[in-house]
């Protein structure tokens, strides 16, 4: 990456601002799954180790800038404590007096957990002020929130045109030399398995891999508008109508790049989403009417492991069925394993697909799981981040 990084600015005794995305699922003020913590560690870690004095900022859900007691970020203060194994201190607000207050307090190596940047409107405005107030607090400015390098806020853009010094942490250094690695300099054969419900969220992703892998393989509910657009019937399975057209083209230009576009071939179908309903696998393109495709089917399944056994890298973005609802968990499960037992560079897209590996048990087989899910989405694309974008180039 050509950005400064953390290891090379001097931290002993400075105040270093770590912006970290420590949006993550919360039930009843309890973290449910603390993946982006514990990504952010290392970073945190060493700026401790550096004799920093360590301020962290984050934003949590969209509290639509008003301060929302359920938002706050509290909770994973104490999770944070427990996983350093140190206490964290918690500031009442992220700018203001009693902030510069806290800030001030905080000696060489101790942690401070600003509260949500998004309790004010200024953050996703990304306004002057409010960024030049974050930036008061501190005199080198880390970004290693990449979940959120998609967001031109004034935490991850507008801050970094009042310090000195912008620098990548670890996290985000490590997530954009892998995804970048994908789009750059693979090793073929390169495969990408896509999924999930929507072909609006990963049309860009696919367009712009057209001429960098060799095979795609698509699964997940986004399969149908797909299968729809060469004159499939798919019964009652969800399809973006409005997207025929780009599918088609997007099916041209991949046969016009030679890349391999399998959809699945087979399919788990059933009258409703609900746990175990009466399942019926349809072999082939035509799924009755009322009938709807929740997950892919046997052969699909192994006619995927038998491409994922054949490659170098693999992206997997999208899980390949309803797999929260059983037992449309199955042909995601089975994808997950022959993934992990490919031997293959294995990168992992944000969100779905992550939980999907995770609850798979193979989460710890996997090359490099993002904690990006739109910022992931969005790097594939090919587009430029403004969080990256803003840090300082090295020289
Ligand atoms: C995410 O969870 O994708 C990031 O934290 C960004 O959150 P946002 O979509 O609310 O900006």
């Amino acid at each position: 990456m050509n950005k400064v990084c953390i290891d090379e600015v001097s931290l002993a005794n400075k105040r270093v601002l770590i912006r970290v995305d420590f949006n993550v699922p919360l039930e009843q003020g309890r973290v449910t799954d603390d993946t982006r913590i514990r990504e952010t560690l290392s970073t945190i870690r060493y700026a401790r180790h550096q004799k920093a004095r360590v301020i962290l900022c984050s934003h949590l859900g969209r509290p639509k800038g008003k301060p929302s007691p359920e938002l706050s970020l509290r909770p994973v203060a104490v999770r944070l404590s427990a996983l350093l194994g140190e206490p964290v201190g918690m500031a009442e607000d992220c700018v203001g007096e009693t902030v510069h207050e806290a800030v001030a307090k905080l000696s060489a190596g101790e942690v401070l957990l600003l509260e949500n940047l998004r309790f004010h409107p200024e953050e996703e405005q990304n306004g002057a002020e409010f960024s030049r107030a974050l930036a008061g607090l501190c005199d080198v400015y880390v970004n290693d929130a990449f979940g959120a390098a998609h967001r031109a806020h004034a935490s991850t853009a507008g801050i970094t045109r009042f310090v000195p010094v912008a620098a990548a942490g670890f996290l985000l250094r490590r997530e954009v030399e892998h995804l970048g690695k994908l789009l750059t300099a693979p090793e073929h054969p390169f495969v990408a398995v896509l999924g999930g419900a929507k072909v609006s969220d990963k049309i860009g992703v696919l367009q712009n891999l057209i001429g960098k892998v060799d095979t795609f393989l698509l699964g997940g509910a986004m399969a149908y508008t797909f299968l729809k657009a060469v004159g499939c019937s798919v019964g009652s399975s969800l399809v973006e109508e409005d997207k025929l057209a780009v599918a088609r083209e997007t099916m041209k230009a991949a046969r016009a790049a030679k890349v391999a576009f399998l959809p699945a071939s087979d399919h788990v179908v059933a009258e409703r989403i609900q746990p175990n309903p009466p399942t019926r696998v349809v072999d082939g393109p035509e799924i009755p009417e009322g009938w709807m495709a929740l997950d892919i089917g046997p052969k699909t399944r192994e006619a995927f492991a038998v491409v994922i056994r054949g490659a170098r890298t693999i992206l997997w973005n999208g899980p390949m069925g309803v797999f929260e609802v059983p037992p449309f968990h199955e042909g995601t499960w089975a994808i997950a394993a022959a993934i992990a037992s490919s031997g293959a560079t294995s990168i992992i897209g944000g969100g779905d697909t992550a939980a999907a590996v995770t609850r798979a048990g193979v989460a710890d087989k996997m090359t490099h799981i993002s904690t990006g899910g739109g910022a992931s989405l969005e790097f594939l694309e090919g587009k430029e981040l403004p969080g990256i974008a803003a840090l300082t180039d090295k020289k």
